[in-house]
């Protein structure tokens, strides 16, 4: 069996891998890998280079991260987020913070093994930190094991690397260690679902050993909202995969793998594709699209995504905002969803499969030219949550969801198409709002009332929200850049 084409787990100088993000990247395509994630710990710094660097290489890539999260006696287990809106402000601080307390905690293990005697080197410590980096405890061993001053001790003690100074020092129950305390895991999952992520429990067997602990876990964190596990790990043995595909298979768990590449010379993880399927199927869910188009370098626009029943005024609001917005000097563009079915999405029908592809196109779309300084409106039924909220995640910030509401009955009687009353007469199948649901947004940025309101002034709450997110967005990036 030829080894998976997909690698959900690269590490790079970020956290605690050993190249440049460019280097992974072209390090696994040249191992043949087309679908990657740059699963750097507790940050997403990252993320866009890797985008970057995948378009070039032809290597499609999930925005992801890995976040450390304690669940009781278990104090370093690792939840994966695919797919994440990597931009959002305040995923982006929630990380920090994790860092932050990850410095803490360095600092009080530090003062510890100085404590037990050794010296520790500050000045690698205070490097990473200074650079942003995370320090861990690989780092501190190898503060400890690089200081002169403790050679000797070393010698005695038989500690030649990270590898047998951590356990003797740096693990729970050993004189040097402090335990972390936040995020516990549920909070991880949900600060992945909150950045419209998927998250994923990495290598469980690697952290635990005991099969019926870890299936009670897998138990406990799908209970909390997981969407999936790493079942196909570099270390995991045949019959650990086995366990952990069964159970996911049971519990409806995304199942996803990796190698979990930290550079070429890597003790352990220096090869990409390294793990086996030992037969089973991955189920990568929407983790397998991932993306191929590199972040922009310039030019700020946005995506104005329109959802509704059919004949809500989706396209007679966007149209007209769109027309005041080109006047006003803006480059503008309308993915109507009747013009993309012409033209990009020919032959697609309306199940739920046909409706999710029709979506996920025009979203591609759509975030390319808001990336590229376009204001976009998107007008499309587009009936189900979760496609939509992948269209967030991918566009982030750019994202501007605004829900075109009109009821079923007005939509009825205004039946401009004349498509309510056919389906009625079950002429047509599936038909959004009479045989088949529309998932209303949860928290849209706008709502219009078209029954109540007439669409030249829903055009004008639109054109303002527009002006405004822009200029929050300008005013954002002028204070970035200091
Ligand atoms: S979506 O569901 O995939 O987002 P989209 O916006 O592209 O739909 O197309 C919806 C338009 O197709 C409707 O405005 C209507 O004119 C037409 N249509 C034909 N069949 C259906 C159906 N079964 N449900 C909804 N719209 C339909």
């Amino acid at each position: 069996m030829s080894a998976p084409a997909f690698d959900l787990q690269s590490h790079s100088l970020h956290s605690d891998g050993d190249l440049p993000v460019a280097d992974v990247v072209a390090n696994a395509a040249e191992a043949g890998v087309e679908l990657l994630a740059l699963s750097d710990h507790d940050t997403v710094d990252g993320v866009d280079e890797a985008l970057a660097a995948g378009a070039l290489h032809g290597v499609r890539i999930t925005p992801a991260t890995e976040i450390s999260a304690v669940d009781g006696p278990y104090e370093d287990l690792h939840v994966l987020g695919y797919g994440i809106d990597h931009r959002s402000a305040l995923l982006q601080e929630r990380l920090a913070d994790a860092r932050a307390d990850r410095e803490r905690r360095a600092d009080a293990m530090a003062e510890r093994l100085e404590k037990l005697g050794f010296a520790v080197d500050p000045a690698p410590i205070e490097a990473r930190k200074a650079a942003g980096k995370p320090v861990g405890r690989p780092h501190l061993a190898q503060a400890v094991l690089d200081h002169p001053d403790n050679a000797e001790r070393l010698v005695e003690e038989g500690h030649e690397s990270v590898s047998t100074f951590i356990p003797a020092y740096l693990i729970q129950g050993k004189p040097g260690y402090v335990a972390r305390t936040h995020p516990t895991v549920e909070e991880a999952i949900g600060w992945i679902h909150d950045a419209a992520g998927v998250a994923v429990w990495a290598h469980p067997f690697w952290d635990i050993s005991e099969p019926d602990e870890v299936l009670a876990a897998v138990d406990r964190y799908s209970a909390a909202g997981l969407d999936g596990v790493e079942v196909f790990y570099t270390s995991h043995t045949e019959e650990q995969t086995l366990l952990l595909a069964d159970r996911c298979a049971e519990l409806g768990l995304l199942r996803t793998g990796s190698s979990d590449y930290h550079g070429p010379d890597h003790r352990l993880f220096s090869r990409f594709r390294a793990f086996d399927l030992h037969g089973r199927e991955p189920n990568l869910g929407p983790i397998a699209h991932g993306t191929l188009a590199a972040p922009a370098r310039g030019g700020d626009g946005l995506c104005i995504w329109l959802t509704g029943l059919s004949g809500s005024g989706k396209s007679t609001v966007g149209r007209i905002a769109a027309g005041e917005l080109r006047d006003r000097g803006y480059r503008v563009e309308m993915l109507d969803g009747d013009d993309v079915r012409q033209n990009i999405c020919d032959g697609l029908g309306f199940s739920r499969e046909d409706r999710e592809i029709n979506v996920r196109r025009i979203a591609f779309v759509a975030d390319l030219l808001a990336r590229n300084g376009v204001v976009t409106f998107v007008a499309a039924v587009s009936p189900y949550r979760r496609p939509r909220d992948d269209a967030r995640a991918r566009m982030g910030a750019r994202f501007v969801e605004v829900h075109v509401r009109a009821s079923v009955e007005t939509c009825e009687e205004r039946d401009v198409k004349g498509l309510y009353e056919r389906a009625r007469a079950g002429k047509i199948e599936a038909f959004t709002g009479v045989s088949d649901p529309y998932e209303e947004p949860l928290s849209p940025e706008l709502e219009l009332d078209t029954e109540s309101e007439s669409a030249q002034d829903s055009a004008a709450r639109l054109v303002e929200l527009v002006e405004a997110r822009l200029a929050e967005r300008a005013e954002a990036e002028r204070a970035a850049a200091g």
